[in-house]
């Protein structure tokens, strides 16, 4: 690790001399600490527009949102004594990744916990691209901290096409870290429910809006129920609704 030249405590050390009751030790500089959770959150992967995502500015605008953040809040303050993830289901802009990134940031600064944030289908592009020789990276190097990290969010699960691979790679990671009993949090635009099916006028019918287990497939979802606790958002697009607000101003 890095010496840290400024910091007055340990003139960069690390480590710094406390008295005991008859001798002198040494213990680790706090410094160390906030340097070690930096480099987590950097290490984390939360793209720039998340960066600044926090329990302190996501707004309760409505009950529901406000339960969806006690949810989520309490989840934190229960971590690590929780053995189960989150689910984090809502139409498009309500705040999931808002939401999800506020949890892992706020467990990584608490608790200084290996979180990785992986946008799903840059998680697929990404291993795909190490079957090609030239990337340089191996498929393992892009998995194993995906399979090991202390709490991965997956972030808007479903919205690829999903292809035997993609359902594959899906229950791949999940069941690994199922069985190994850490902790996974998702969010996904698809609804968890029945599929609405259309009658087309030859009597046959056709499904009109796709749900999440048409996209994962009917053993994942149950098996992520299993593992998750469900956080249902239901709130207007947050966007629309600020823009809305400024005008009316
Ligand atoms: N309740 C909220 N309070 C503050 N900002 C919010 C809230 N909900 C959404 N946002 C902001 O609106 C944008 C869209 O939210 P996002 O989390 O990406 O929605 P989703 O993942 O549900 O599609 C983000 O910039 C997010 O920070
Ligand atoms: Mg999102
Ligand atoms: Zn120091």
């Amino acid at each position: 690790m890095e010496a840290v030249p400024e910091c007055p405590e340990c003139g960069g050390s690390g480590w710094k001399r406390v008295d005991l009751t008859d001798s002198q030790g040494v213990a680790r500089c706090s410094c160390r600490e906030q340097s070690r959770v930096q480099q987590l959150i950097e290490a984390a992967r939360i793209p720039p527009r998340y960066q600044e995502c926090l329990f302190e500015n996501f707004d309760s605008l409505n009950p529901n949102l406000s339960k969806a953040k006690t949810m989520a809040s309490c989840f934190v303050e229960e971590y690590p004594a929780v053995d189960f993830g989150l689910l984090i289901l809502g139409t498009c802009g309500v705040g999931k990744t808002h939401l999800a990134v506020s949890i892992i940031r706020t467990l990584m600064l608490r608790y200084g916990t290996w979180c990785i944030f992986y946008d799903f289908r840059e998680l697929l592009k990404q291993i795909q691209s190490s079957f090609n020789p030239v990337v340089g990276a191996t498929e393992w190097q892009i998995i194993e901290p995906v399979l090991q990290c202390e709490v991965l969010l997956l972030d808007d699960l479903g919205a690829e096409r999903p292809t035997d691979w993609v359902r594959d790679t899906f229950a791949y990671i999940i069941n690994h870290r199922y069985n190994q009993k850490r902790t996974t949090l998702i969010t996904s635009n698809f609804k968890d429910g029945e599929s609405k099916r259309r009658k087309l006028s030859d009597g046959s019918t056709v499904v009109s809006e796709e749900t999440l287990a048409e996209r994962i497939g009917e053993r994942m979802r149950s098996r992520l129920h299993e593992m998750c606790k469900v956080i249902r958002i239901s709130a207007n697009d947050y966007r629309v609704e600020i823009k809305q607000a400024q005008h009316e101003q």
